[in-house]
């Protein structure tokens, strides 16, 4: 029977408002291993897998962190520059525009961030 749990990704602190985001870990239902950032806008936190829509390479490829752009307005492919909303994850321009990163269920509680996971 499939359970709703949560997983511990960082404390809230780590993320402020239109900075660098904290990378993460996630597994998908193959059990292949996926990178993934979670990162504050408005101050609401949200996560996406961190996979350009163009190529599905990592945004941040220093693996730092460093995905909103200097207005802290959008993120940015540091490939080829695509840039996508930070509150939706749909590709605003470049060479994906329209398309979207893949979102990933989060909330905050209790002074830290969440993944929201289903247990089988
Ligand atoms: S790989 Fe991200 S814009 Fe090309």
């Amino acid at each position: 029977m499939a359970a709703a749990a949560r997983r511990l990704i960082c404390p809230s602190a780590n993320l402020v408002d239109g900075h660098r985001a904290f990378r993460f870990d996630v597994t998908n239902s193959q059990g292949q291993t996926q990178a993934a950032l979670a990162l504050r806008y408005q101050g609401r936190v949200y996560a996406y897998l961190n996979a350009c829509r163009h190529i599905p390479v990592e945004l941040d490829w220093q693996q730092d962190g460093n995905v909103f752009d200097i207005s802290g307005q959008y993120l940015v492919c540091s490939m080829h520059g695509a840039i996508y909303r930070p509150d939706n994850g749909v590709c605003a321009g470049g060479p994906c525009r329209g398309q979207k990163l893949v979102s990933l269920p989060v909330h905050e509680e209790d002074g830290q961030v969440w993944l929201n996971v289903i247990e089988e």
